[in-house]
């Protein structure tokens, strides 16, 4: 027989109410199907708490031994898909967990283990513990990526391409100085990442409803079982706080828009127009209909994630903004976009690693796309040299470009002839100009495209790679 769904008759907080429950409202009232996620962590805070109860007094050790061997069975039985969710009556992962614990070591004990608890306090738990093992992974996928970035730029220094402002030609660079002007940007999230994880990994585990705990129970000793940092100390803001939630999603939301940058650049770039670099095709798509094509799928939806995540953080502030203080069940809501924006950051950035390791780049192709009006900077440069003032080597350098466009002859082929027409200042060594390597060298000041600089700013990422928070 099904048990009944009468709150009076089954709920963990029946003993007041009376009629039954709308069935829809059930239904929209649980949130065992997402929070069963989080039943490990459920449990450990269970039994550490448990524990804390023991060492107060509150349970005899023979209790407490009962309670967290049952706790463990219970464990056992959702690690081995046994575990058998009760519709209706499992109205989230703690009351499914307390249920069975009933279950299998009677409700006599069972019914003690949640003296002093509130779930409020316990959901906090959980997401908190979850959230933090789930980050310090997404931590290590994170500096893996960088890893790659940071050997390629190194590995393919030489490879000279045209850089871009506004999407048109602008100056030459080196394609490690473009990888590394977003492996920075990952580093700094990767810095915000490990700061973050340090406010999630605090406990706030003897908070209760809201008003703390009765018993004196050991806060402490429970933090410590659990692996947190320390302490939330205020009762109130411990159960009522989604911060944790909403700092993660805004910093995924900044991961993911240097994730969609990133991604855009490879998708340009991969282009048969502009060829720099090749898709594996372990992260590449055909089309149904044309054989030809070669479609950069895994990049597209790398762009794509980005606008859910951000909507998630979006939809995420919306709920907490207004609530009244501590818990609410609007709260309930922050468990959906947690788990979906851990899920799509992690599998994100292990994609994004994958494409870059195995992402072949065309030298040919980029040298080909490098024109020398790129150079028109280092012309007016020139002549800054020569001690003219820059406003007046600009124009100088653009009367060179519009020769070079009248003529129809690429302006490093001008003659020198040609060239004193426009300027008597210039000299025979202004040949040496028209040189995207030399171009690139001369950037040398901290940051720029020279070799120097960018061998600097390898060692500057795998700096704040090893640095630990
Ligand atoms: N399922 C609830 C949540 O995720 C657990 C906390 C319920 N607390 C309460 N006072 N109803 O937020």
């Amino acid at each position: 027989m099904a048990p009944s769904t009468k709150p009076e008759e089954n709920m963990l907080w029946g003993g007041r109410f009376t009629g039954g429950l709308d069935p829809l409202m059930v239904e929209y009232n649980e949130s065992i199907y997402f929070d069963k996620a989080l039943y490990k962590e459920d449990i450990l805070g269970s039994i550490a708490f448990a524990r804390a109860n023991a060492k107060g007094g509150i349970l005899t050790e023979e209790e407490f031994a009962k309670i967290e061997q049952g706790l463990r069975a219970v464990m056992q039985e959702w690690e081995t898909d046994a575990f058998t969710i009760v519709p209706g009556v499992d109205e989230d992962i703690h009351t499914a967990n307390e249920r069975r614990l009933g279950e299998l070591i009677g409700k006599d004990v069972a019914g003690k283990l949640h003296t002093g608890r509130s779930r409020n306090e316990q959901v906090a738990c959980d997401m908190r513990m979850w959230l933090r093992d789930r980050l310090r992974e997404i931590e290590g996928y994170l500096a893996s990526f960088l890893r790659v970035m940071a050997a390629r730029a190194n590995q393919e220094i030489d490879l000279v391409m045209p850089g871009y402002t506004h999407l048109q030609r602008a100056q030459p660079i080196r394609w490690s100085h473009w990888m590394l002007s977003y492996g920075l940007a990952f580093a700094a999230d990767l810095e915000r990442l490990r700061e973050t994880i340090r406010r999630v990994n605090k406990s706030p585990l003897g908070c209760g409803a809201l008003a703390g705990n009765p018993f004196g129970i050991d806060r402490e000793m429970m933090a410590a079982e659990l692996g947190f940092d320390g302490l939330l100390w205020n009762s109130m803001g411990g159960v009522a706080d989604r911060d944790f939630v909403h700092e993660m999603l805004q910093w995924a939301t900044t991961l993911m828009l240097h994730v969609s940058r990133w991604a855009e650049d490879l998708i340009v770039y991969s282009t048969a127009e502009f060829g720099f670099v090749r898709l594996a095709d372990a992260y590449s798509t055909g089309s149904s209909l044309m054989p030809q094509k070669k479609n950069p799928d895994s990049l597209e939806l790398l762009r794509g994630k980005s606008g859910r995540v951000f909507g998630r953080a979006a939809g995420f502030a919306m709920t907490l903004k207004g609530l009244a203080s501590t818990y609410n069940k609007d709260l309930q809501e922050s468990w959906e976009p947690m788990l979906d924006t851990v899920k799509s950051v992690a599998d994100s950035v292990r994609i994004a690693e994958g494409v870059l390791a195995t992402l072949e780049t065309r030298p040919d192709r980029m040298r080909q796309a490098l024109d020398p009006f790129m150079l028109a900077t280092d012309l007016a440069d020139y002549l800054v040299r020569k001690g003219v003032p820059f406003r007046e080597t600009h124009h100088i350098s653009g009367q060179c470009v519009a020769l070079s466009e009248k003529t129809g002859t690429p302006m490093d082929q001008l003659t020198y002839e040609q060239l004193r027409e426009v300027d008597a200042r210039f000299e025979p060594d202004v040949a040496a100009c028209f040189d995207y390597e030399k171009s690139v060298e001369m950037r040398s000041a901290k940051g720029g495209t020279s070799k120097e600089c960018v061998l600097e700013q390898i060692r500057v990422l795998n700096e704040m790679l090893d640095a630990k928070a």
